[in-house]
């Protein structure tokens, strides 16, 4: 089984895929040939799950608990409906999206997702090729399997850093430190996961999975007993025996404590309620995403696109706020930036491109979803960003 993953892999990297007998090779097998064949995000998801020796396909899709949260993520977008309107000049569609005085293409942005080199041999590196080809941000995570000087050089510009607190504010520092050197902007705090999480479906493929991880992972790997935190690039040259990635202890004065070390922006990544909203705004956050992990952190039940109007509400405007979960289609995006999100980041699709393809695979799963979210523009009448308005929706559940 793995043989034919590595070479079906090769035959992804190809360029002789273009033609027959590859892609009939591939159809037969339930696959796509080239990034170029694939028509929605779900295409990649299927391909990568069939490439994916199962412990990592385990480790990117699964929830917690009974997946239940995972699932309200995607599911709860369906509760809301486009309301068209016609005769408006669509002719020119601008998804110029601003933040803290950036521009990019696209109110699209790239979720920090941890270890992709699991998925695929140039793992953050290729996400970032295509973030540049594109014009999208990207939010790089501390667990990052490629070191975010390398992942900036791809990128032509910074990213954004994703913070795991750890439980040691002299590490945490020294990756601020190192993160403000490398020239990104912005720092988003993750604070969903203080007390760690109760990964089944991970479990459950582990299982079906007969490779012996320490052989590529090292002592430190999933399976080891060793320290994971040190195989990652974000922790060369730190001491990091006996550190944690989280802190169960940790309260909102931890924002000062960044802000005292740091002159980059301040996202608090994690939040769903409108108390915790004005919390980070009254403790000097910069921005807030609104997440809970992808359905990876608490089994709340309760999707993010339902969090956010109140998280909104509380913020009043003073600054902004992405969301993240469950969004598969260029319509999801359109309607949590109707229901006020600034931003709006995804993350297991672009792996899913990624896993299938590499950077092609990133790439297309950006332009799948931009030319929905266009579609979704134009038939709203809303020709930039900003037109789109809680309007353009209607609520079912309010009906
Ligand atoms: C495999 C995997 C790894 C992740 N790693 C991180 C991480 O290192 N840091 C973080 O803040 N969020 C992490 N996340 C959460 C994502 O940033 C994001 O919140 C989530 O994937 C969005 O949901 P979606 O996958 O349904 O789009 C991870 C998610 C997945 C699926």
């Amino acid at each position: 089984m793995s043989n034919r993953r590595a070479f079906l892999r090769f035959l992804a990297a190809s360029p002789l895929l273009a033609g027959y007998p590859a892609a009939e090779l591939f159809a037969q097998d339930g696959l796509l040939a080239k990034a170029g064949d694939g028509l929605d995000v779900f295409d990649f998801e299927a391909m990568a799950k069939r490439l994916l020796p199962p412990a990592h396909w385990g480790f990117l899709s699964t929830g917690v608990d009974g997946d239940v949260t995972l699932k309200a993520n995607s599911a709860a977008y369906s509760r809301y409906q486009l309301r068209t309107r016609r005769f408006v000049d669509v002719s020119r569609i601008d998804m110029t999206t601003q933040l803290f005085g950036e521009s990019f293409n696209s109110p699209i942005v790239l979720s920090p997702l941890s270890s992709q080199g699991a998925f695929y041999p140039e793992g953050e590196v290729a996400s970032a090729r295509a973030a540049k080809g594109r014009g999208h941000l990207q939010i790089l995570s501390t667990q990052s399997t490629r070191s975010i000087e390398d992942v900036n050089q791809a990128r032509g510009k910074p990213v954004w850093y994703q913070l795991y607190t750890t439980d040691s504010f002299a590490v945490t520092t020294k990756l601020l430190q190192r993160a403000e050197g490398a020239g990104c902007p912005v720092v988003a705090i993750t604070v969903d996961l203080p007390a760690g999480r109760n990964t089944v479906t991970q479990g459950r493929f582990q299982k079906l999975d007969t490779r012996d991880c320490v052989t590529c992972h090292g002592p430190g790997g999933p399976s080891g007993n060793g320290n994971v935190v040190a195989t990652k690039p974000m922790f060369t040259g730190i001491e990091t025996k006996g550190v944690r990635m989280q802190s169960a202890s940790l309260t909102w004065d931890f924002i000062k404590r960044v802000r005292d070390v740091t002159k980059m922006k301040i996202m608090v990544k994690g939040l769903e309620s409108g108390e915790d909203a004005a919390l980070a705004v009254d403790n000097g956050a910069d921005g807030i995403v609104v997440s809970n992990h992808g359905g990876r952190a608490t089994e709340s039940g309760r999707a993010t696109i339902e969090s956010l109007p109140e998280v909104v509400q509380a913020v009043a405007g003073r600054i902004p706020v992405l969301v993240d979960g469950g969004v598969r289609r260029g319509t999801d995006v359109f309607k949590a930036l109707a229901l006020g999100a600034s931003a709006v980041c995804i993350g297991r699709p672009y792996v899913w491109g990624l896993a299938s393809f590499g950077e092609q695979g990133v790439d297309r799963v950006l332009e799948i979803l931009s030319t929905e979210l266009r579609l979704a523009m134009a038939g709203c009448g809303t020709r930039a960003i900003s037109e789109i308005k809680a309007a353009a929706l209607i609520d079912t559940r309010m009906r």
